[in-house]
């Protein structure tokens, strides 16, 4: 058949753009060879939420002496707090099923695989049925990287060493779980974990945690899970797994760590192979497509969006991507903005972020006022958070006094991020976000908290 558009992949970049192109009254295909909803709602974002929601919940009970709450016999049923998680997903896949129905995308599940172009467009396989698409969206998403490490792929083939999908759906608790790598899947993964009971050690070959994110805040995000029991080793690099044991060298001696699961978490990689993108000419590099700003390839006609084109593989930045593609499909201007992508590490507390950090705006050389508060400086924050020790950093121009960035180790983090968000992208100035009305109480108005201590 023959389509305005064909998506392949059908994650949060694809199936939205469907949905947008759908709406706006385009033809559209899209294809997805595994479970509508992609990574975050079937082995990310969603699935990793429900499970450390129950943690939060068993931890505040098991912790909730000092808030006068106490309890006996509490217990976490780990296969049940699995099977909710299961019909969360379901639900939602469900609905992300019966919306592109409602608006008309014609779904196929299967593998599409590009073929090549002729006068009507992009010629796409799926089976033994080929499809024409005038334009095409390459949203196939991303996989979990292996690295070249001795023991690693025998270790995942034995189920000894699971990547972020298995470990959604462990039968049983394991006792001890080694996690190699203290990025964002390792740090919720270990939380969730940490909390129901299993010995958890991370092994991160960086000497921190969280990546690119603050450092003082990851610090202090480390030390926090350190007094939960958690134990980090840092600066290490792991060079082999033998079945249950992982290897690592640290300070130049080698040591090992004996686990019932190990959690590969050292980053993803595009899914770009087995797509045909060589039959049109896409050009890559190492391993995703390469985009400019309006989401569009090498190729005419052919746009990518989300993790396949490896800038910021976040399922928040895939929606906006796909939105900027069908944009300019459909032949409207629209540009993807990085700056104000926020990101999110959903440990307890949350850890969240947005705009430039310190480390970055010395980077670029950007003249900053920095101001930072302990979060106790809310009230709110104060009332939830018994001997809580979270940190909130703005960062504003100081010449033209423009917001730069926030930082926040808090709870409810993840939600008040947005405010911040907003005040980059639209690059409000701090008198600007005077005027601006935060309810009270609530943990965010830290934001304007800071905001009156920056310099007149
Ligand atoms: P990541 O890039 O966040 O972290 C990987 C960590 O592994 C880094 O700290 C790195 O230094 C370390 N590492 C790399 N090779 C290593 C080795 N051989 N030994 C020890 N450590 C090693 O990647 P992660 O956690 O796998 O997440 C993948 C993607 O999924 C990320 O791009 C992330 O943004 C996304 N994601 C986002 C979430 C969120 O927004 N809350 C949740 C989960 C995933």
């Amino acid at each position: 058949m023959k389509f305005d558009l064909i998506v392949l992949g059908g994650g949060p970049a694809g199936y939205n753009a469907s949905e947008k192109a759908a709406h706006a009254g385009l033809s559209v295909l899209c294809i997805e060879k595994n479970s509508l909803g992609g990574v975050c709602l079937n082995e990310g974002c969603i699935p990793t939420k429900t499970l450390l929601y129950s943690a939060k919940l068993y931890d505040g009970v098991a912790h909730g002496d000092k808030y006068g709450v106490t309890a006996e016999n509490l217990t976490l049923d780990h296969k049940k707090v699995v099977a909710r998680k299961n019909k969360v997903v379901k639900l939602l896949v469900g609905g992300v099923k019966s919306t592109l129905k409602a608006k008309g995308v014609t779904v196929i599940m299967g593998e599409g695989k590009i073929m090549g172009k002729n006068d009507e467009g992009f010629i796409v396989k799926v089976g033994e049925e080929e499809h024409i698409g005038a334009k095409l969206l390459i949203a196939a998403g991303s996989v979990a990287a292996v690295p070249p490490i001795p023991g690693l792929k025998e270790g995942l083939a034995a189920g000894y060493v699971v990547t972020n999908r298995e470990i959604l759906s462990l039968d049983e608790k394991p006792e001890k779980l080694v996690v190699i790598g203290g990025g964002v899947i390792g740090l919720e993964m270990a939380s969730y974990f940490n909390s129901i009971g299993t010995e958890v050690n991370i092994v991160e070959m960086l000497d921190h945690i969280g990546g690119a994110n603050d450092a003082e805040l990851t610090s202090l995000l480390q030390k926090n899970y350190e007094r939960k029991g958690m134990k980090f080793i840092l600066g290490a690099k792991v060079t082999e797994v033998k079945e249950n044991e992982v290897v690592y060298e640290l300070n130049g001696e080698i040591k090992s760590l004996v686990a019932d699961k190990i959690l590969l978490s050292i980053g993803r990689r595009a899914a770009s192979q087995e797509l045909g993108l060589e039959n049109i000419g896409v050009e890559m590099n190492r391993g995703a497509v390469v985009t400019d700003e309006k989401m569009r390839t090498n190729v005419e006609n052919v746009y990518a969006a989300g993790d396949i084109n490896g800038k910021s593989m976040l399922a928040h930045t895939a929606y906006r991507e796909g939105e900027v593609a069908v944009n300019n499909i459909l032949g409207k201007d629209d540009t993807m903005n990085y700056n104000a992508v926020p990101s999110v590490i959903y440990t307890n507390p949350e850890l969240a972020s947005v705009g430039e950090t310190e480390a970055t705006a010395k980077e670029k050389g950007i003249d900053y006022e920095l101001v930072k508060l302990p979060m106790r400086y809310s009230g709110r924050y104060l009332a939830e958070n018994e001997g809580g020790d979270g940190v909130f950093k703005l960062l504003v121009d100081k010449k033209s006094k423009v917001v730069l960035g926030v930082q926040a180790l808090s709870n409810y983090a993840s939600e008040f991020i947005v405010t911040a968000a907003t005040f980059v992208e639209k690059k409000m100035t701090v008198e600007d976000v005077k005027t601006v009305i935060f309810p009270h109480p609530t943990v965010g108005e830290i934001i304007r908290e800071a905001i009156f201590q920056c310099e007149e």
